[in-house]
């Protein structure tokens, strides 16, 4: 039995597009995150069954497609980072054929935004056959990875109309941070003791507002830059680099611009041969550690004739033309990037003329293998 939430019943009020409104909503969704599993003294609720479960876990696996892997991406960041159990990635349709070496206590996280996946559907099904258990995080009640799994966490994001993913995939990180801070400071780790995760995703909520409130140098960005342009691509390091993935993502889907997110050190070592006079390079810039390299990686384009757009964490600004964002936890840094990458896929798509709710040869959810 599964629910299908139709368009038409999910108001798009003064919006043209359920792309911007669900952009939008991101701030929403991260307050409501907060409500749904943070008590008011800052505790995590979280089911103890859920918690004992990974608690024993010695790896985790988190399976998923398209965007929902990307947010899996920042997962391992999250879990190892507040947890500090191992964590692998992968992609739903890749594992069945090369499946991983599980470890002797495997926990198998599926994250999909309408639980219909096929292709994660297909692993779950393999995770059960072995006997182990399993979490889906979803945004849809009922759906068949949610019933078929161990245990379910919800987004309570809304319904996700826009067949390009926006607002699923901050929620995904967001929830993932709740629970990774929540077994972390269970398991006595200190990264996690001291992570006050109400306060951080509501400086994100907060953020998140900054940035949907002031759109239009988006627009003016992807009229100069992406408008017309054959291809383009995202660069970064570290957790920037998960996010130059799905920015990249953004943008192909509903602009057809094509696009490659790429670990900016790579670049050198072949990828740099495809710049030309004017292609765009957007570069994503909110570790610490890693901005002075990404920072020489953006030169070495600029040489090459790149338009070079750069996103960058307040605190790490530099002077000249860049897009800001306002600092968050480290860790967090993805929820507040990838918001302009969204806005600027949505205008570039708009100014090629294209339907950016419906792009061609795409359904919002993937039941075919
Ligand atoms: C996202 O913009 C895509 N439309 C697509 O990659 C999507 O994230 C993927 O098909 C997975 O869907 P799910 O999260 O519903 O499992």
């Amino acid at each position: 039995f599964h629910v299908d939430t139709d368009a038409s019943e999910v108001e798009k009020g003064a919006y043209p597009y359920y792309m911007l409104k669900e952009i939008d909503e991101q701030p929403t969704v991260m307050r409501s995150l907060i409500k749904h599993y943070i008590a008011d003294d800052g505790s995590v609720t979280i089911d103890d069954a859920l918690l004992n479960s990974m608690k024993k876990a010695d790896r985790l696996y988190i399976v998923a497609a398209g965007t929902s892997y990307h947010a899996g991406l920042v997962g391992k960041e999250l879990f190892e980072g507040l947890m500090k159990t191992p964590t692998e990635v992968h992609v739903a349709s890749e594992f069945g054929y090369n499946p991983p070496l599980l470890s002797e206590k495997p926990f198998f996280i599926f994250l999909t935004q309408s639980g219909e996946t096929a292709d994660s559907r297909q692993v779950l099904a393999q995770v059960n056959k072995w006997g182990y258990e399993s979490l889906t995080i979803t945004n849809v009640e009922n759906s068949t990875l949610s019933r078929e799994a161990t245990f379910t966490l919800l987004l309570y994001a809304g319904p996700e109309i826009a067949v390009a993913s926006t607002k699923a995939y901050t929620g995904q990180i967001a929830l993932e941070a709740i629970l990774a801070k929540k077994l972390g400071e269970e398991k006595g780790v200190s990264a996690a003791t001291s992570f006050d995760v109400a306060h951080e995703l509501t400086m994100v909520a907060n953020g998140m507002q900054e940035l949907v409130d002031e759109k239009s140098q988006y627009e003016q960005i992807a009229a100069n830059a992406l408008a017309t342009t054959r291809n383009a691509f995202y660069i970064g390091r570290a957790i920037d680099y998960d996010v130059a993935q799905e920015a990249a993502l953004k943008l192909k889907e509903v602009s057809y611009v094509q696009t490659e997110g790429f670990a900016s050190g790579e670049l050198k070592h072949g990828t740099i041969a495809l710049i030309e006079e004017g292609t765009p390079v957007i570069a994503i810039i909110t570790g610490a550690k890693t901005a002075n390299h990404t920072r020489s990686n953006t030169q070495e384009v600029l040489a090459r004739g790149a338009n070079v757009i750069k996103i960058v964490s307040r605190n790490l600004a530099e002077d000249g033309d860049q897009i800001i964002l306002p600092d968050v936890h480290p860790l967090l840094t993805p929820l507040l990037a990838i918001v302009p990458c969204q806005l600027l896929a949505y205008y570039t798509s708009l100014q090629r003329g294209y339907d950016v709710d419906k792009p061609r040869n795409l359904a919002k959810s993937v039941t075919v293998e």
